[in-house]
């Protein structure tokens, strides 16, 4: 790694705070010369370091925008092929023109903002720049179509352990694949599959999550249902590359019946009222667990019992 690297690295680790030319000079054995040359590089960059004369240099808390060192770096030196854009119509369209182009499994893509976030059911996902984090991961795999809803549990399972990683929060899922803090939606995921029509398999898996890291401001239609992290701390590198780590690992282990637990556990639809739309008629009762098989157990107002497998769920009370 270039001694700019290391230095961003490092600095990035602990933004805002002052350390001299010389104590980086000793910790990366170079000269203070080589330092200040390092920091003119990373500031010619786009990166805003203080330089206080005599005293030192600090990184700035306002740098987080996307770096893919950064991004390895917080996925532990993985070594993966990583796209960090600046602006995408949709991280999981760019995702799919790569798959088309040969891209290796395990490929991820993450942008600063999208001209065209989508989410599920034909709705448009809202992607600001520099508030929110867009992420594609790709999976080559011959995975049937009825697997996918274990992919979009595994993904959210690992998500909750990236948020709770990379803040004090404290995130819950709405069944499917909403993650909510408190009353509030603050990431989605949106799990896509690319078939090929002469063979009809599945090709690829592409898991698309967006995550609104410091949006405040929604469009009217989002504003009494999205919310945001706002940990002033977060680093969206830091949660890009924790993120990534995650999610290999929850979708190596998505047939284990830890993972399925800890979808359980962070799941809070069961005990509370809800409604949904079955057959075109919108029916109310109590969600009571996810089974084993991913869907939803309900038990009507009727009290005739039901299991959902998909499909978009409200909630009627917050109480329990
Ligand atoms: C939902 O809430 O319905 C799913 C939202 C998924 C949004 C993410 S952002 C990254 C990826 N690219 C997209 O266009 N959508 C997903």
């Amino acid at each position: 790694m270039a001694l700019k690297d290391k230095l961003l690295v490092f600095l990035a680790n602990s933004p805002d705070t002052l350390y001299s030319g010389e104590m980086l000079a000793a910790r990366f054995q170079v000269t203070r010369a080589a330092v200040w040359k390092a920091v003119r590089q990373l500031q010619d960059e786009g990166f805003e370091i203080g330089v206080s004369g005599g005293k030192g240099y600090s990184f700035s808390g306002r740098n987080d925008f996307l770096q893919d060192t950064l991004i390895h770096e917080y996925a532990g030196n993985a070594s993966f092929p990583l796209h960090v854009l600046d602006t995408v119509d949709s991280t999981n369209n760019e995702a799919r023109r790569m798959v088309l182009n040969g891209a290796a499994d395990g490929t991820y893509i993450a942008a600063n903002s999208q001209t065209a976030g989508r989410g599920r059911s034909g709705k448009s996902f809202y992607s600001p720049a520099n508030t929110g984090l867009y992420v594609s991961y790709i999976m080559r795999t011959g995975e049937s179509v009825e697997q996918l809803q274990k992919l979009t549990m595994a993904a959210a399972v690992a998500v909750c352990r990236a948020l709770r990683e990379c803040t004090d929060c404290d995130p819950k899922i709405k069944w499917v694949n909403d993650i909510y803090l408190g009353r509030r939606k603050v990431a989605g995921i949106l799990t896509e599959a690319i078939t090929d029509f002469e063979t009809m398999r599945t090709d690829a898996v592409i898991i698309g999550i967006g995550i609104n890291c410091r949006t405040r401001e929604f469009p009217e239609e989002l504003q009494e249902i999205a919310g945001s992290l706002n940990d002033p701390a977060l680093s969206r590198n830091k949660l890009a590359g924790r993120l990534y780590t995650h999610l290999v690992k929850c979708i190596a282990e998505r047939n284990d019946p830890e993972i399925l637990e800890a979808y359980r556990e962070a799941s809070f639809l069961p005990g509370r009222k809800i409604s949904f739309l079955h057959n075109n008629k919108t029916l109310q009762g109590t969600a009571v667990s996810v089974n084993d098989r991913g869907g939803l157990q309900i038990v009507l107002d009727t009290g005739e019992e039901m299991t959902v497998s998909s499909g978009e769920v409200s909630i009627l009370s917050w109480d329990q």
